[in-house]
C-alpha cells in the first residue's frame, strides 16, 4: 500500500486502507523450537540463530500466547533497543506480529534505538502495557555475535518469571515439555519450572499471526496508521530527558559542569548512551563536547576501534589516572575492553598504589575513560579463545602497574576484534585516580540523595541491594532509619518493592544502580546522581578554591560508616559439571555446618543457601547463593551466574567490614586476602573446576 502524508503538524503517515478498515492478518505455520528459555535478562543467542526462519517470530508469538489478552489487545507497546546489528530487521518482525495479535499501537524509538532505562521510562510515562528491548546487554554485537530480546511489563519492569516461564513453555512442543518436567521432578534439579503446565494451559505453538503490512520507516519521526493499528516513531531521548529533569536539579549540575576547574569525561562506548550523552550532558548541562567519547552508537559498538595496542591503552590509563586526569569519569555499558590492548581486562588491574581498580569485563562492560573498560562479556562469547585466556590471568602489578603490561603477559590475541554491546543500564564511576565500587556507589548516593537530588527531597522510602552486594548500603539504611531489603541477584526483584512504595534507591555489585523513577537500573541516572552529589558539595566553592573530589566524598563516607571491603572473583566458562558439583558440595556443607565453628580466624555465624520471600506478593526464590556469614560480619558467597552464555560462571564474593579509619586506604585485595584464601579452600574450587585463577576480578 501507498503512504499518504497528512497535512498536520504531527507527522502522520496513513496507509491507504479505505477498503479494509482492519489490517489483513496472515497465519504463518510454524513448529516448536527448543532452547528458547530466557535467562536473567531475556533471550540471548547468536544473531545467526535469531536469523533462522521463525526463530524470533516464534518467541514473539509465544509471548502473545502467554499474556492475558487484556494486556495487549488494542493496547500500547513500546519497542526499543541498544542499536545493535539485527535490531532494524527484528523491529519489523516484532511490529508485524504485534499488529497480527491485535496490539493497537507501537511506539518505537527512531532507528529502533532506545536505551533499556529509557524504554522503562517511556512505558511508564505513556502508560503503555509493556515493551520490548532489543539488546543482549554487554554481549558483543554484529553478524557474528549476539542478539537478545527482553519484555518489560506495564510499570516498566522486566517481566516476572511467571511470564517468562510461560513464554518458554509455549515455545516448546507438548512432548518436550512433558519430558523436561519429568526430568526435573526425577532429578530434583531445581530451577527448572514450567509454570503453565500446572495450569494446564499448554499451547503448542503452531502458527504465527502476522499483519500484512509494509516495513515501517524507522528513520522518520511520526505516526504511520495501518487501519486500526499504528506505529509511532519517537525520539528516544525526549521522554527520558524530561524524566531526568524532574528527578535532578539540572541547574545545580550545570553549575558544576560549566566550571573550568572541573573536568568531566563520559564514555558512551559507541553504545546506546551515545544517543543520550550529547543531548543531556552537552546540550542541556553545558558539558564540553569533548568530554563525551565514543558518543556515536554503532551496530557493532565500534568493532575494531580504537586500535587496540598496549601503547594506546596505556595512554588512556594515563588520561584517567595520570597527573592531570579528569576529575570525574563515568561510562555506561558499551563496547568494552577493546581498548585494553586486547587483553580483555580479565583481571584486577591496579592503577595506583592503593587504588584497586578492577575491571571486569563482563561486569563492567564499559569504562571510565574506556581505560578500564574491559571485556569479559566479549571474551566470553568467543568460545574457544576464552578457554585459552581464561586460565591465564596475569599476575597483579604491585606498584601501580599498567594494563598494558598485563596484556603483554597475557598475550591473548584476537580480542581486539571483539566488540561489546550496551543498552545503557550499567554504570561505572571514577574519580581522578579513584574507582568507586558499585557497592559503595549506591550507599553514597543513598546517604546524600535527600540533600542533593530533588526527587528524594522528602527522603528515600527504603533502600535495597542484591544479596552479594556489600553491606555498605545496610549501614546507611540503619543510620537513616530506613526500611531495607536484601534481594536475590537480578533487577527484577526490586520492582515489586518499588511498586509497593517501599523502595527508592537500590543497587547491585554488578555495576547496576538505580531508583524507583523507573524499573530498570539506569546508567545515566547514576552519573547524574554522582554529578549532583559532587555539585552539591562544591556549590559554594569560589573559582580557584580546591574542590571536594570523588575520592574525598568516598573517604568521608568510609570515615562515617566504616568501609566494606569487597571483591568478586569470576571463573568464567567452567565445565558445567564441575561447577555444579562444587555448588552441590557447598549445599551439603550448608546442611552440615554449625554456628560457632571456626574457619581459620573466623567464627561462623551462619551458612545458608539464600532464599528470598518477596514481602509484597509472597513469592519465594530459593537457591540464590550460598552464604557463609561470620561473627565479625565478613561474608563469603558462592553463586553460579545467570547471565553467562557458555559453560558455567562461578562467582565468589568476599566482603569484610573495617571500622578503623586508619586502615581504609588499604588495597582491597590485600585486605581481603585471608577471606579469599578461605573461600577457595572451603569450596575446593580448584579441585572441582580445575581453575588456578579467576578470569575476572572486580
Ligand atoms: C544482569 C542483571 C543484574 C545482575 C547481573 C549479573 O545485568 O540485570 O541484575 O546482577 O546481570 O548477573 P549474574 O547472574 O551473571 O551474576
Ligand atoms: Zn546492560
Amino acid at each position: 500500500p501507498k503512504l499518504h502524508r497528512r497535512t498536520s503538524s504531527a507527522a502522520i503517515f496513513k496507509v491507504s486502507s479505505s477498503s479494509s478498515p482492519s489490517t489483513a492478518i496472515c497465519s504463518v505455520p510454524t513448529e516448536p523450537i527448543e532452547g528458547q528459555k530466557t535467562g536473567t535478562s531475556g533471550l540471548r543467542k547468536k544473531v545467526k540463530i535469531f536469523k533462522q526462519e521463525n526463530y524470533l517470530a516464534n518467541w514473539i508469538q509465544a509471548l502473545f500466547d502467554s499474556l492475558p489478552p487484556e494486556d495487549f489487545k488494542n493496547g500500547l507497546l513500546v519497542l526499543g533497543g541498544d542499536g545493535r546489528y539485527f535490531n532494524q530487521e527484528a523491529a519489523q518482525i516484532i511490529i508485524k506480529i504485534a499488529a497480527g495479535n491485535g496490539v493497537g499501537k507501537i511506539l518505537v524509538g527512531k532507528e529502533g534505538i532506545t536505551s533499556t532505562p529509557a524504554v522503562s521510562a517511556v512505558i511508564r510515562k505513556r502508560k503503555a502495557n509493556g515493551g520490548f528491548i532489543m539488546s543482549a546487554s554487554h554481549n558483543p554485537g554484529g553478524p557474528e555475535y549476539d542478539w537478545g530480546i527482553k519484555f518489560n511489563y506495564n510499570s516498566g519492569q522486566p517481566a516476572p518469571e511467571s511470564i517468562t516461564d510461560k513464554i518458554y513453555g509455549n515455545t516448546l512442543s507438548l512432548g518436550f515439555r512433558y519430558h523436561k518436567v519429568m526430568l526435573s521432578i526425577l532429578s530434583n534439579a531445581g530451577g527448572f519450572v514450567i509454570t503453565n503446565l500446572n495450569g494446564g494451559i499448554a499451547i503448542q505453538i503452531s502458527e504465527i499471526k502476522k499483519a500484512d503490512i509494509p516495513d515501517v520507516d524507522l528513520s522518520r519521526l511520526g505516526v504511520t496508521e495501518y487501519g486500526n493499528f499504528s506505529v509511532e516513531v519517537i525520539d528516544p531521548v525526549s521522554d527520558y530527558l524530561e524524566l531526568m529533569e524532574d528527578v535532578f536539579d539540572f541547574q545545580l549540575i550545570k553549575s558544576l559542569l560549566s566550571r573550568s576547574d572541573f573536568r568531566f569525561m563520559f564514555d558512551a562506548m559507541h553504545a546506546v548512551t551515545g544517543a543520550y550523552a550529547k543531548p543531556i550532558f552537552v546540550d542541556k548541562l553545558g558539558a564540553n563536547p569533548d568530554s563525551i567519547t565514543n558518543g556515536v552508537p554503532l551496530e557493532d559498538f565500534g568493532h575494531g576501534h580504537p586500535d587496540p595496542n598496549l601503547t594506546y591503552a596505556k595512554d588512556l590509563v594515563d588520561v584517567m589516572f595520570g597527573e592531570n586526569g579528569p576529575d570525574f569519569g563515568a561510562a555506561s555499558d558499551g563496547k568494552g575492553g577493546v581498548v585494553v590492548g586486547g587483553l580483555g581486562g580479565r583481571s584486577t588491574t591496579r592503577l595506583g598504589p592503593d587504588k584497586l581498580v578492577a575491571s571486569g569485563g563482563a561486569t563492567v562492560a564499559a569504562s571510565g575513560g574506556a581505560t578500564l573498560a574491559l571485556t569479559g562479556g566479549c571474551i566470553r562469547s568467543l568460545g574457544g579463545t576464552v578457554g585459552k585466556c581464561s586460565t591465564e590471568v596475569p599476575k597483579e602489578e604491585e606498584d601501580g602497574g599498567s594494563i598494558g603490561d598485563d596484556g603483554s603477559e597475557r598475550g591473548v590475541g584476537g580480542l581486539d576484534e571483539v566488540p561489546c554491546g550496551g543498552d545503557g543500564d550499567r554504570n561505572m564511576i571514577l574519580g581522578r585516580d579513584f574507582f568507586v565500587t558499585p557497592s559503595d556507589s549506591v550507599a553514597i548516593i543513598a546517604a546524600n540523595a535527600q540533600a542533593a537530588i530533588p526527587y528524594f527531597q522528602s527522603g528515600p522510602k527504603g533502600l535495597a541491594r542484591s544479596m552479594p552486594t556489600s553491606g555498605a548500603l545496610d549501614r546507611v539504611a540503619k543510620k537513616l532509619n530506613l526500611p531495607f531489603f536484601e534481594v536475590p541477584t537480578g533487577w527484577k526483584f526490586f520492582g515489586n518493592l518499588m511498586d509497593a512504595g517501599k523502595l527508592s534507591i537500590c543497587g547491585e555489585e554488578s555495576f547496576g544502580t538505580g531508583s524507583d523513577h523507573i524499573r530498570e537500573k539506569d546508567g545515566i541516572w547514576a552519573v547524574l546522581a554522582w554529578l549532583s552529589l559532587i555539585a552539591y558539595r562544591n556549590k559554594d566553592k569560589k573559582p580557584g578554591e580546591k574542590l571536594i573530589s570523588v575520592s574525598d566524598i568516598v573517604m568521608e563516607h568510609w570515615a562515617t560508616y566504616g568501609r566494606n571491603f569487597f571483591s568478586r572473583y569470576d571463573y568464567e566458562e567452567c565445565e558445567s559439571e564441575g561447577a555444579n558439583k562444587m555448588i552441590g558440595y557447598l549445599r551439603d556443607l550448608v546442611s552440615k555446618s554449625k554456628a560457632g565453628e571456626k574457619y581459620g580466624n573466623y567464627i561462623l555465624q551462619f551458612v545458608d543457601d539464600f532464599t528470598y520471600t518477596d514481602p509484597v506478593d509472597g513469592s519465594v526464590a530459593s537457591k540464590q547463593g550460598i552464604r557463609f556469614v561470620f561473627t565479625d560480619g565478613s561474608r563469603i558467597i558462592f553463586r553460579l551466574s545467570g547471565t553467562g552464555s557458555a559453560g558455567a560462571t562461578v562467582r565468589i564474593y568476599v566482603e569484610q567490614f573495617e571500622p578503623d579509619v586508619s586502615k581504609h586506604d588499604m588495597d582491597a585485595q590485600t585486605a581481603l586476602k585471608p577471606l579469599i584464601d578461605l573461600a577457595l579452600s572451603v569450596s575446593k574450587l580448584k579441585e572441582f573446576t580445575g581453575r588456578e585463577k579467576p578470569t575476572v576480578i572486580t
